[in-house]
């Protein structure tokens, strides 16, 4: 280009900037729709969706979960089953694809999870061991997996769904062997092996008040009292039409806030029984707005994980039969109203 020309590019692009008109990508960055996150971040919260390993080879999946969200979660990738598939021998492949992916797009990572019943290798849940033998090896897969990601992650879902219904203790290998104070011993060997990772309990069903998230309430006392490492309690949110909406959320994620906790809704979809209506998916936008909002309004609830973002992905059809389109967009990657009823909840006005 010669020089009048330039100049005269530039002044044009300066008359069409003044005239609010875009004319590169910093000015097509101002156009788009702010994201999910983008929207959560003007409210000093994050926005998060989990992922999984099959999926990231779908590059209309890879483009949005790397633009809308600023969180991510592994769906699978850092359970036991795939870390450490053998004893004593690791296995970093799936944890490691997605944070570097995370990485890549200036996501942080919520990491899951350390202890929990189900994904378990064979080779743990094979045989029987003396307490001393499980401690052992609980021990050395918390510290190896946390230090394998030590400064790479954001938080840990240290122990997972530890509590029945009835919130008496689950009855799980870790419950049976050691006792319930294998969740205060995970957490410090947890907090230990990386002192700046955010370290959560995790559950589903303790959205509303009751006994389960009663059960909780009363152990993170209990460990704050004793100076145990917990920062926080993650709230699943695996919700269902059919069982209504859990009205009590936001006075039950205040409880926790007042231990000093954070707390995060960290596996949200609505699953509803199969066909979807525009009935279901206007009250299932309602339910998204509603969680959305009682998030907000409480200081320490510090964000948001939508479990997958596209009902093409979701975990739902294949453990709930006949039930689905749990999440903000369908099967074809479109979004529902479920979609733009947390773009409203989080202050968009389209
Ligand atoms: C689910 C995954 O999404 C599935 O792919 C897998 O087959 C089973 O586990 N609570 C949790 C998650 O904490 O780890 C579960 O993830 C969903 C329920």
């Amino acid at each position: 280009m010669s020089r009048t020309r330039l100049r005269v590019a530039a002044a044009l692009a300066a008359v069409l900037v003044a005239a609010g008109i875009a004319t590169g990508p910093a000015a097509q960055a101002h156009d788009r729709q702010p994201t999910l996150a983008e929207l959560a971040q003007r409210h000093g919260r994050y926005f998060g969706s989990a992922t999984d390993n099959p999926e990231l080879t779908d590059p209309a999946y890879t483009r949005l979960l790397g633009s809308e969200f600023d969180t991510i979660t592994p769906g699978n990738g850092m359970k036991w089953y795939a870390t450490e598939p053998q004893q004593g021998v690791f296995d970093w492949t799936e944890g490691d694809q997605i944070v570097h992916l995370a990485r890549e797009h200036h996501q942080r990572v919520r990491a899951h999870t350390l202890v929990w019943h189900s994904q378990l290798p064979d080779w743990l849940t094979s045989r029987t061991w003396t307490a001393p033998e499980l401690r052992a090896v609980l021990k050395k897969h918390i510290q190896t997996e946390v230090r394998h990601y030590r400064g790479k992650v954001y938080s840990w879902d240290v122990v997972n769904e530890a509590f029945n219904e009835d919130g008496s203790y689950r009855e799980t290998i870790w419950y049976k062997t050691l006792g319930p104070g294998y969740i205060a011993d995970a957490l410090r060997w947890a907090h230990q092996a990386d002192p700046g990772a955010k370290l959560y309990l995790n559950d589903y069903n303790i959205e509303a008040v009751g006994p389960k998230s009663d059960a909780y309430y009363t152990l993170a006392r209990e460990l704050k009292a004793a100076h145990v490492p917990l920062d926080g309690i993650g709230f699943q949110a695996h919700l269902a039409l059919q069982y209504g909406y859990p009205g009590t959320l936001e006075e039950n994620l205040r409880r926790f806030s007042r231990l000093r906790l954070d707390t995060a809704l960290t596996e949200v979809d609505v699953r509803m029984q199969l066909p979807a209506t525009d009935e279901k998916l206007a009250e299932q936008a309602t339910w998204y707005a509603d969680l959305t909002t009682a998030c907000l309004a409480v200081r320490r609830c510090v964000g948001i994980t939508i479990w997958d973002w596209t009902d093409k992905y979701s975990w739902i059809p294949a453990v709930f039969p006949g039930e689905g389109a749990a999440l903000p967009w369908d099967d074809q990657l479109a979004p529902k109203p479920a979609y733009f009823a947390l773009r409203a909840a989080l202050g968009h006005r389209e």
